[in-house]
């Protein structure tokens, strides 16, 4: 929308959050409850976006940072929300459209800003209200005989029979421009809590024979927070409409109350996600692929049949078909499993390429390591890729047999159909084919006899 600016206001210091970080950082689903916001409002694809800070400015600008796009405006003192969008006013150009969202208020999807928007683009004030069970002390909608809006009454200023409307005012409005910076002009502090209210422009647009077009939107979408609680609560809103779309997409959920999404999660069909899963960031399923309870995937892709068994962490990995992980294995970042891989219970990887059929069923370490295909890596092998200064690499070819508790000291080379020994602290190259045995030799006393208990002092 090219003659659309946004105004967000995240001025306000939350204090029933009781909180030292300003409440519009404080997180849903992961991310920042302004960071939801911006995200709708990119999608408007809007010619300017200005962000109104003003308790702790710094700390949200500096966690906003990799949003180049977005001016900051500060509004020293609040004064109300009429006076933190006057604040924007003079980023704006002239002609267009504002429109007004709330930090604070982030599960509001794109499409209902679009239509707010359109509104204002048809020379109307678009006002996103909703019905709620519990209006508590949001600002009341309050309609004509005809049924269109007159104006929006603030819960202090409201008399009884006002409190009683059950339809409220989101805080999320759009309006013509030149229309929002002579109302916004004309703003007084004559009211219960002595603040520029932006609510008074609907009063002033009705009086100017403005058109007032009402958006509903649905309870959770508009839903601000307020203090930790109602965070809380709106979290699980949005986690059960993450799992939802994900039912709907052919997902299996054991239980869509114990799944949190924390970021993008797309699955093929016929995938199963066992109870208290946690996704974050990037997450891809391929078809059939099976995650066990308890399990933490950031960031992963992961091939079609796939198991992922119980309390497995998994991040930064890339996992192809027919693998199996866990339980109780951690697979780090630059982890690459091909095909049929096996990483076992209690198995770390870190920067670790496990070829075709490779296993590592118990007990591992593998960093900064390169397994071919086909190979077995015993209980206990450890890599070590850290001399104390430099980190080191080990490459293991093909069909290469690690025995139990060896011990591989980058930089180490063995190659295709090599044997390590069980036990072997092995730290010299390995040829094709090679038995590596790097242990003390066993010597056994013959006729020993125990220590006897009864000889101690
Ligand atoms: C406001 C609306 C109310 C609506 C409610 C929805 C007004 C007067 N009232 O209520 O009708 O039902 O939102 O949540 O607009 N902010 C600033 N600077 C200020 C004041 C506020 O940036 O000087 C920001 C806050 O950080 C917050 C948003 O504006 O993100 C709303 O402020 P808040 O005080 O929570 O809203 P209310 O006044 O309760
Ligand atoms: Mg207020």
């Amino acid at each position: 929308m090219r003659d659309l600016d946004v105004v967000v206001l995240a001025a306000g210091k939350g204090t029933r959050m009781n909180s030292t970080r300003p409440k519009v950082l404080h997180e849903l689903a992961g991310r920042p409850l302004l960071s939801h916001v911006l995200e709708s409002v990119a999608d408007l694809a809007p010619r300017q976006t200005v962000v109104v800070v003003g308790f702790e400015a710094g700390q949200v600008r500096s966690a906003m940072e990799a949003r180049a796009e977005i001016e900051w405006v500060e509004q020293q003192e609040q004064l109300g929300t009429g006076h933190a969008v006057e604040q924007a006013m003079h980023h704006l150009a002239q002609a267009g459209v504002v429109l007004v969202a709330y930090g604070d208020v982030p599960m509001v999807k794109a499409s209902t800003l679009k239509r707010a928007a359109k509104a204002a683009q048809a020379g109307k004030v678009g006002l996103i209200t909703a019905h709620v069970s519990d209006p508590a002390e949001l600002g009341r909608i309050v309609r004509d005989d005809q049924g269109s809006v007159s104006a929006i009454v603030e819960y202090e200023d409201a008399d009884t029979a006002t409190r009683a409307l059950a339809e409220i005012n989101s805080g999320i409005v759009a309006a013509p421009t030149h229309c929002l910076r002579e109302w916004l002009a004309c703003l007084n502090r004559d009211n219960a809590q002595g603040e520029y209210y932006l609510t008074d422009i609907i009063a002033m647009a009705v009086n100017d024979g403005v058109e007032v077009e009402s958006i509903e939107a649905s309870e959770s979408e508009v839903s601000g927070v307020n203090d930790r609680a109602q965070l809380a609560e709106m979290e699980r809103t949005y986690q059960r409409e993450a799992a939802m779309t994900l039912m709907l997409s052919g997902v299996t959920i054991a239980d869509p109350a114990r799944l949190d999404v924390r970021g993008q999660v797309t699955c093929g069909q016929e995938c199963f996600i066992d109870i208290n899963v946690v996704f974050t960031g990037s997450v891809v399923l391929g078809r059939g692929v099976r995650i066990g309870a308890g399990v933490c995937i950031t960031d992963a892709e992961i091939g079609d049949g796939t198991r992922i068994e119980p309390h497995s962490v998994v991040e930064g990995a890339q996992i192809a078909k027919d693998c199996s992980v866990g339980p109780f294995a951690r697979v780090r970042p630059g982890s690459v499993l091909d095909d049929g891989v096996k990483v076992g219970n209690f198995v770390e990887t870190k920067k670790a390429r496990l070829g075709k059929g490779t296993k590592a069923s118990h007990l591992a370490y593998l960093g900064d390591t390169t397994l071919g295909a086909e190979c077995n890596v015993g209980a206990g092998t450890v890599t070590c890729n850290y001399d104390g200064i430099d980190k080191h690499s080990t490459e293991i070819g093909n069909d290469v047999f690690v025995g139990t508790n060896s011990t591989l000291v980058a930089p180490l080379v063995v190659e295709d159909g090599a044997f390590v020994a069980a036990g072997s602290v092995v730290t010299t190259k390995v040829e094709s084919g090679d038995l590596a045995v790097g242990r003390g030799k066993q010597r056994n006393i013959k006729g020993w006899t125990r220590p006897d208990k009864r000889d101690k002092g």
